[in-house]
């Protein structure tokens, strides 16, 4: 049995672990060996879970707040074998592929007089449709994936699962919503994405 007992320190302007992280976290399709990249990892959660289960995982943000906060919790669980990069979706492992990529997305459909003013904001701001970083995401994906690799991401019903499923179905992939957790305004879901 795998001890993921970790201890979390926050920080004001990253996202703090919720129901979300753990739908990701404990459902993780890594096995030894291979290579995982995490995109968005704020306070490292998700990234930590998964270097329990293969040597190679890499965790990137776009906010330098979570980079430094992820950062402190790798070294406070003693964990090394984590690489961590700062910037926007692919831009730091141009030119690499991995076998498993996972995003916990900014899912909320925001209007302009939503957005918060600090770098939190980036751990909630899907955009109007809450598609903006989803459908970048899923766009460039693929080029950053192994054949055979898997995409694992969370987003909410208020951000179109079936655009998800679809956009994932156009591009090659054998794309499902593996779990899903409801609460009164919305649900939850991961979606597991197949190269094939
Ligand atoms: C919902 S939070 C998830 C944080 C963490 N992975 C978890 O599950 O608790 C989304 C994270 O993605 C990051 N993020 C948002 N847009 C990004 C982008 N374009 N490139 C990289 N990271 C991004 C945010 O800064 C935030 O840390």
């Amino acid at each position: 049995m795998i001890d993921m007992d970790f201890i979390i320190n926050t920080h004001e302007n990253v996202y703090v672990p919720a129901e979300d992280s753990y739908l990701l976290a404990e459902n993780l399709e890594i096995k030894r060996g291979q290579s995982v990249l995490e995109i968005g990892t704020g306070s490292g959660i998700v990234a930590m879970y998964a270097s329990k289960l293969t040597d190679k995982v890499t965790a990137t943000d776009i906010n330098f707040d979570a980079i430094t906060l992820a950062e402190s919790n790798f070294k406070e669980n003693n964990i090394d074998n984590i690489e961590l990069l700062f910037g926007n979706l692919f831009e730091p492992v141009k030119n690499r592929k991995f076998d498993v990529i996972l995003f916990n997305t900014p899912y909320l459909p925001t209007e302009e007089g939503e957005v918060i003013d600090d770098t939190i904001n980036y751990a909630f701001d899907g955009g109007l449709n809450g598609r903006k970083v989803i459908d970048r995401f899923i766009n460039e994906v693929s080029n950053y994936l192994n054949d055979k690799g898997i995409v694992q991401m969370i987003q909410s019903s208020l951000s179109n699962n079936d655009r998800t499923l679809d956009m994932f179905d156009s591009r090659g992939f054998v794309a499902e919503i593996a779990k899903s957790e409801s609460f009164f305004f919305e649900e939850i879901v991961l979606i597991n994405a197949y190269k094939i």
